[in-house]
Formats: structure tokens, sequence, C-alpha cells
């Protein structure tokens, strides 16, 4: 498509600044959606798949499936779907972009365990092959419960269509220990390439963790002092206000250690920490992080604290404790809140503590990645207030308030020489007039363009899982008192002492 097209069919103000001149489209294809009646095919599938449309970034012969239990015709299904996006949508509601993409839905109602479905699925995309010129390009989205997915991917493969290609999108949890990953990974792996395959982290979609590579590697003045000679540590923070939202059934065999930790927080560290790719291709991006992830360890237990939260304030209303939600038993010992210490062995990081935690029900909603620098040698000045000693720090705002600043000491007008921390900041909001895309719109787009830079390879789920295991082994030894903190507040006190004993405490907030 051409600039001058763009910019006529797209309903956006101005769609070169939200970066549609540099991704090509994707081949026609058929989305299918396994788990279409789901809350994740509500909440963000069909939203983003609207966002697309939207900007016209969607093939022009393109199809959507969706495939469940529910009893639902095609029409039904686009109702419900319609219904959905204008809930969820990011964008206003436009029935032209809207009848675009409904013009092409299907709908299929099975049990997976039902043979018979897959016939009538495969059917179907046949027939929108032969309608829509699409050419046997499946794009299969499987938003079940894990237990359904290798029903599914048996029958995917037996059923492959000759012509086109198949590709795979599995979204978490991708196992439950290294055992149960590698399991999957195999059974995967007897039907699909690794190239078919796209393990879904939705961070990796989000726009502001993209940025992490573009600060380190498009800049120059960052990677010669990204390192132990100059950085004291490294802070990550995934905190949420939230609690369980009624998820007790996944969360009770999961706690933060899987929901969060294996894969959200592994993967913000694994960027921050890796080297420099030879370019920006998936392979190269991977085996860089698959490094950082091989090197992780931690010191020892105590260096994983593990919470669960009691009852608490949120915007002035009682929450309960997490014993007392529904469907979570009243002695339950799932952690709702993990801090770690850990250590890359690596030359650029020995030594260097990367301190992490994560919770739910804590005092803010806040993913940042903080870069504490080495404290400046010898500070000429007499009269220096202690507050401008402190070192730099470069803090990038994951989420929310997208953007990064820099933490320096600065003159205070007046005499003498009193210096004071400041920021500069990059906020996305105040730079590009252009809305956040949500992380799915960008991933399935990539799905569909075959670039799986954003997607997490086997043996970096492996790792993950690895030191996983490691610290839920440790774990069976000791039965901390639960629950250790109130729900507003920031963790349990064992979360402050992990840096408290190293002479660092977490960031203010
Ligand atoms: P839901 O329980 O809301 O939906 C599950 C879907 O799977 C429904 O459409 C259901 O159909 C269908 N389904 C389940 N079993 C069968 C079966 N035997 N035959 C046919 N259809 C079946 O789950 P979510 O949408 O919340 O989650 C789906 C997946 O995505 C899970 O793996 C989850 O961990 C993951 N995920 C979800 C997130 C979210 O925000 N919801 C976030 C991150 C990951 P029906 O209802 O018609 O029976
Ligand atoms: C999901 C977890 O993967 O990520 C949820 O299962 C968590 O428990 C969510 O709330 C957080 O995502 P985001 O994008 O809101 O930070």
């Amino acid at each position: 498509m051409t600039v001058a097209e763009l910019q006529r069919e797209s309903p956006l103000q101005n769609p070169l600044e939200e970066g549609l001149r540099v991704r090509r489209k994707p081949d026609p294809c058929s989305l299918v959606i396994f788990g279409a009646s789901g809350d994740l095919a509500h909440r963000k599938l069909m939203p983003a798949l609207y966002a697309l449309a939207f900007r016209n970034l969607l093939p022009e012969r393109f199809a959507v499936v969706g495939v469940a239990r529910s009893e639902a015709s095609d029409a039904g299904y686009a109702e419900d779907m319609r219904k959905a996006v204008q809930e969820h949508a990011r964008d206003e509601f436009r029935e032209d972009v809207w009848e675009r993409l409904a013009a092409g839905m299907r709908y299929v109602a099975t049990d997976f365990a039902d043979e018979a479905g897959f016939d009538r699925l495969a059917a179907v995309l046949n027939d929108l092959d032969g309608a829509q010129g699409i050419g046997g390009n499946r794009l299969c989205y499987l938003a079940v419960p894990p237990v359904a997915f290798p029903t599914i991917v048996d029958a995917l493969g037996r059923r492959r269509s000759p012509d086109g290609w198949t590709r795979l999108i599995v979204e978490k949890p991708f196992g439950n220990d290294l055992e149960s990953a590698r399991e999957l990974n195999t059974m995967l792996s007897e039907q699909f390439h690794e190239d078919e395959i796209f393990r879904i982290d939705h961070y990796l979609g989000k726009e502001t963790v993209q940025n992490m590579l573009a600060l380190r590697f498009a800049n120059g003045i960052f990677e010669p002092i990204w390192n132990r000679q100059f950085i004291d540590h490294v802070q990550i923070t995934v905190a949420e206000s939230m609690g369980i939202e009624g998820r007790a059934g996944y969360y009770e065999s999961s706690g933060a250690i899987r929901d969060i930790f294996q894969n959200h927080l592994l993967q913000l560290l694994a960027l921050t920490a890796m080297e420099p790719p030879i370019d920006f291709t998936a392979e190269s991006v991977r085996n860089e992080k698959v490094k950082v992830l091989r090197a992780l360890h931690t010191p020892g237990p105590k260096s994983v604290v593990r919470g669960q939260y009691g009852r608490g304030h949120v915007e002035g209303e009682e929450v309960p404790a997490y014993r007392e939600e529904h469907g979570v038993a009243p002695d339950s010992m799932t952690d709702t809140y993990v801090a770690a210490k850990l250590f890359v062995d690596n030359w650029r990081w020995a030594d260097t503590p990367f301190y992490v935690r994560m919770g739910k029900r804590l005092a803010r909603r806040e993913t940042t990645i903080a870069i504490q620098f080495k404290r400046a040698p010898h500070p000429p000045f007499e009269e220096t207030s202690a507050e401008g000693l402190r070192p730099n720090v470069l803090l990038v705002h994951v989420q929310p308030d997208e953007g990064v600043s820099l933490e320096i000491g600065a003159k205070v007008p007046g005499q003498g020489m009193t210096i004071r921390s400041v920021h500069m900041d990059f906020h996305y909001g105040g730079t590009f007039r252009t809305g956040m895309p949500e992380a799915y719109e960008r991933l399935i787009l990539d799905c569909m363009i075959g670039d799986q830079t954003l997607f997490t390879r086997a043996d970096e789920i492996e790792e993950q899982w690895l030191l996983v295991d490691a610290i839920v082994a440790a774990w069976k030894r000791d039965k901390p008192s639960f629950p250790n903190y109130a729900a507003e507040s920031w963790g349990p006190p064992s979360g402050h002492d992990l840096l408290r004993r190293d002479g660092r405490a977490w960031r203010s907030h």
C-alpha cells in the first residue's frame, strides 16, 4: 500500500505516526480462535483485531473462524463479537470498519473431543479458501485451557492444509514446571516446526518493553556504561493493585511465581541484561535472551521471598484476604508476592544484583525497570545535601505513564552549591500523538507476518522453568506464616529486608 493510499483509507488522523509505513501487509489468512466464547477472546483478541482493521493492517483477504463449545450461529457469534468490540476496543466504533471485519466471520460449535467438529471446521476453512482466495493459510489461536492443547494440536496436525502455511499461537500458562513444559514442547514439535509455533508472552508486545531494545541499541550513550563497572544494581517491579479477579481456579496452582515471575518478569530481565544482538531477527534476539536466562541464578533460598496478601483497603473499600477470595482454600499457601535477588553470571554482570518483585494487591499498579548507577566517586562540593548525592537512576516506566526518565543531581538556584535530584523525562503521551497499541495487536500481526522476534522460543521457556523449579523446590522446606502483607501495602517486611541486608532499598513510591 502506498503512503497516499494509506492516508486516504485509514480513519486515523495521521496513520504514518502510528508507524504503519514500516510494516508489510501480511498474507491472506484465516484466523481460527479456539476458545472463541471465552474471556480472552472477548476482552483482548477481538478488540485487537478491530484495532488492526481500523488501521487497515489486516490482509485484504481475511476471515475469522470462532470455535468453542457454546451453541451459536455465524450471525450470533458476529453479534457477540460486535458487543465485545464496542465494550473493549480502544478506538471509536465505526460501522464500516466493523462490517469489513465481520464479513468474513464464521463460527463452529463443538467440543474439542469431537473429531467431527474438526471436520466441520476444515470444511468451513476450505469454503473460505475458495470464496475469498485465502490460499490455505491458517493462524490457529489456542485461547483455551492448557488441558485442551494436545487434542487441538493433534487434530490440526492431522488436517493440515496442503496449501499455504499453518501457524499456532499458544497462550500461557506454558506448562506448570520444567517437565510439563518439555512435554508440551515435545507434543507441539510432533505436529509443528518451531518456526510455526508462537508462544505468547504479552509483555513482549508492550511498546515500552520493545523500547528497552530501542533505548539500549539505538543510542550510543548507554551501552558503554551498561555493565557492572557503572551499574550498582537493577530493580524490576511488576506491581498490581488488583487481586485475583475471580481466577482462583487458575491462580491456586500458579501463584505469582508461575503467573508473572516465570514469564513476564524473566523476559523483562532478559531484555535488560542481554548482549546486543547482531541484527533484529528473531533468532539473533532470542539467542541473546536465552544466554541471559541460562546465566541466571539466585544465591540461595534466603534470596527469594514470598508473600500472600491479607485484608486491606483499596480506594477506601475493605478487600478480602487472599484466603477469603472465592475458590481459595482457607489455608492456602499460594504466593501472591515474590521478591528475589538474582545474578547473571557473565562478564557484563558478575556480582551485580538484579532485585525483582511482583505481586497482587500491592499499593499501586506499576511496572518499572530501574537501572541504578554507582555513586559519583568524589563529589567535590562542600555544601551538598545528602539528597543531592543520590546515585543516578535510569527508569523505564513500562506502565502506566509509559516513558523513560533519568534521575540526575542538579544545582538548586541561588547562592551556594546545593544539589537536588531532578528528572529528565520522556513521556510517550506527550511526545507521540498516537495512542498506545495493545500488546495483542502487535503480536497477532507479527504472527500473520511470521515474525517470531517477540515470541518465546522453546529453549527460553525451559530455562525459565529450570529457575522456577529450583525456587519452588526450596520453598518446600519452610512454611511462612501467611498472610504476611496487607492489601495495598508494598509487600511483606521480608521483601524490604532482602535489600536492606545489602545496604540498599526498593525505590520509594
Ligand atoms: P475462558 O474459560 O474464559 O474460556 C475458555 C474457552 O475455551 C471458552 O470459549 C470455552 O468454550 C472453550 N473451551 C474450553 N474447553 C472446551 C472444550 N472441551 N471444547 C470446546 N471449547 C472449549 O478462558 P480465558 O479466555 O480466560 O483463557 C483462555 C486461555 O488464555 C487460557 O489458557 C488462559 O490461561 C489464557 N490467558 C487468558 C488471559 C485472560 O485475560 N483471560 C490472559 C492470559 C492468558 P465454552 O465457554 O463455549 O464452553
Ligand atoms: C497475566 C497474568 O499474564 O498478566 C495476570 O495472568 C496479570 O495475573 C496480567 O494480571 C498482567 O498484565 P498487564 O498487561 O495488565 O500488566
